[in-house]
C-alpha cells in the first residue's frame, strides 16, 4: 500500500515512517520542515522513503503531489504543535491545522484515497476534574488556541465524511513522550535544563495531569487504526499512565541523579488545562491494541536515549535559547 504521510519529519510521525517501512510499505513524507521538522529523525530510514518538501496549505502543490503519486492512504500528522505557541500568536495554527488539513482531505476526495487517517488530541474534549474519562463522544470543548485549531480539524474530517463520503478516521491520542521529541516540550526541556544544572521551570504548583504515551505505542495505535478501523470512526489511543507534571519532573531529576531543588515554579500557562484522561477501551475491544510501555520504562529509555543524542538535543536547545529571548526579552 502507497501511504501519504503529513508532518512526518516530526516527533510522532517520524516513528510512524519508521514503524511503516518496516512493515514494507511504499511512504510519502510530505513535509514543509518548521522549526520542528527535521530529516535526521528518518536517518534510520533514509533511501526507503520519498520526501516532498511542501507546506499542506498551499493547496496547488498539495494536489500536484496527489495526482504524482496516486496514494491509496493518508496519514495526516502535520500541525503546529506548542500550546505556548499558539498563546503567543495563533495565526500559524488556524493555517496549518485548519486549512493544511481542508487541502489534504479535499485531495483525498478529488483523487479518491481509501483511508484517511486525521491526527487529533485528547484536547479536543477541554479538561476533567480529578476524577472521570473522556470517551470518543464527550462533547469537545477545546480551550487553547492550539486545541482549537485541531478540534476545527477533527470535525473537518467529520464533515467529510458525513458529506463526501471521504474515508476519514480519527484518532485521539494523549500526551506522547519518548526519543527526538522537540526540547520545547516538557520531558525533554527539563531534561536539558538539568544537565546544564539550571533552574526547571514548572508551571503553577505542577499539578496538572496527563496520561504519559511512549511515542512507538501511539505510532503503533495509528498502524492499527489504518490497517484496521472503518471509516467515519474515532479512536481515543490512551495509556492509562497518569501522572502529575511534577511528578514526570522529579522522576526525570531522579534518573539524572540531579536534586528537585532544582524546580522553580513560574506563573501558570494562562487558561491552563488541569486533566487529561481517555478511556480507550474501544480501540482495545475492537481492534485489539494496547499500549505496551509503562511510563517508568518509557522514561527510562528517553533518558537513555537523550543522553546518546546530545548534540541533536543540544543543537535544538541553542535555536530555542535565542527564540525564547525574542518571545521573552530574556
Ligand atoms: N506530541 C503529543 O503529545 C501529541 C499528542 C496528541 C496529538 N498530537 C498530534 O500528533 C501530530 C504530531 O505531533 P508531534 O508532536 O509529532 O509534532 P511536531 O511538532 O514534532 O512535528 C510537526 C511536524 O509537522 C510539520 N509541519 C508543520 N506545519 C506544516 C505545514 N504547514 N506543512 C507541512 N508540514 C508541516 C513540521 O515541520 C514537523 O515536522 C500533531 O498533529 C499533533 O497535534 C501530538
Amino acid at each position: 500500500m502507497k501511504i501519504l504521510t503529513t508532518g512526518t519529519a516530526g516527533f510522532i510521525g517520524s516513528e510512524f515512517v519508521r514503524q511503516a517501512v518496516e512493515k514494507g510499505y511504499d511512504v510519502i513524507v510530505v513535509d514543509c520542515l518548521t522549526y520542528a521538522g527535521d530529516l535526521a529523525r528518518l536517518k534510520q530510514v533514509e533511501g526507503h522513503y520519498k520526501f516532498y518538501e511542501a507546506d499542506i496549505s498551499d493547496f496547488q502543490k498539495i494536489d500536484k503531489i496527489f495526482a504524482e503519486e496516486k496514494p491509496q492512504a493518508v496519514v495526516h500528522w502535520a500541525a503546529e504543535t506548542h500550546v505556548d505557541r499558539s498563546i503567543i500568536d495563533a495565526s500559524p495554527f488556524m493555517k496549518t491545522n485548519v486549512i493544511g488539513t481542508q487541502s489534504l482531505l479535499e485531495a483525498a476526495k478529488k483523487y479518491s484515497v481509501d483511508k484517511f487517517i486525521n491526527i487529533a488530541t485528547d484536547e479536543v474534549y477541554g479538561e476533567l476534574g480529578e476524577t472521570g474519562t473522556f470517551y470518543e463522544n464527550t462533547p469537545l470543548e477545546p480551550n487553547s488556541p492550539y486545541s482549537v485549531s485541531k478540534t476545527s480539524a477533527d470535525m473537518l474530517g467529520r464533515a467529510y465524511f458525513r458529506t463526501y463520503g471521504t474515508p476519514v478516521v480519527t484518532a485521539r491520542p494523549s500526551n506522547n513522550y519518548g526519543p527526538w521529541q522537540f526540547p520545547e516540550k516538557l520531558v525533554p526541556v527539563v531534561f536539558l535544563k538539568a544537565i546544564h544544572n539550571e533552574k526547571i521551570p514548572v508551571y503553577g504548583k505542577g499539578l496538572n495531569i496527563r496520561e504519559w504515551l511512549y511515542v512507538s505505542d501511539c505510532a503503533d495505535a495509528v498502524m492499527t487504526l489504518l490497517e484496521k478501523a472503518k471509516p467515519g470512526t474515532y479512536y481515543n489511543i490512551g495509556s492509562s499512565q497518569e501522572r502529575t507534571n511534577i511528578e514526570v519532573v522529579k522522576n526525570l531529576l531522579k534518573l539524572l541523579n540531579k536534586s528537585d531543588d532544582m524546580i522553580e515554579f513560574v506563573q501558570d500557562r494562562p487558561g491552563h488545562d488541569f486533566r487529561y484522561a481517555l478511556n480507550y477501551n474501544k480501540i482495545t475491544n475492537e481492534l485489539g491494541w494496547k499500549p505496551k510501555i509503562l511510563f517508568d520504562e518509557g522514561m527510562k529509555k528517553t533518558v537513555e536515549w537523550y543522553l546518546e543524542n546530545l548534540d541533536w538535543a543540544e543543537k535544538k536547545l541553542d535555536y530555542l535559547r535565542e527564540y525564547w529571548k525574542t518571545v521573552y526579552k530574556k
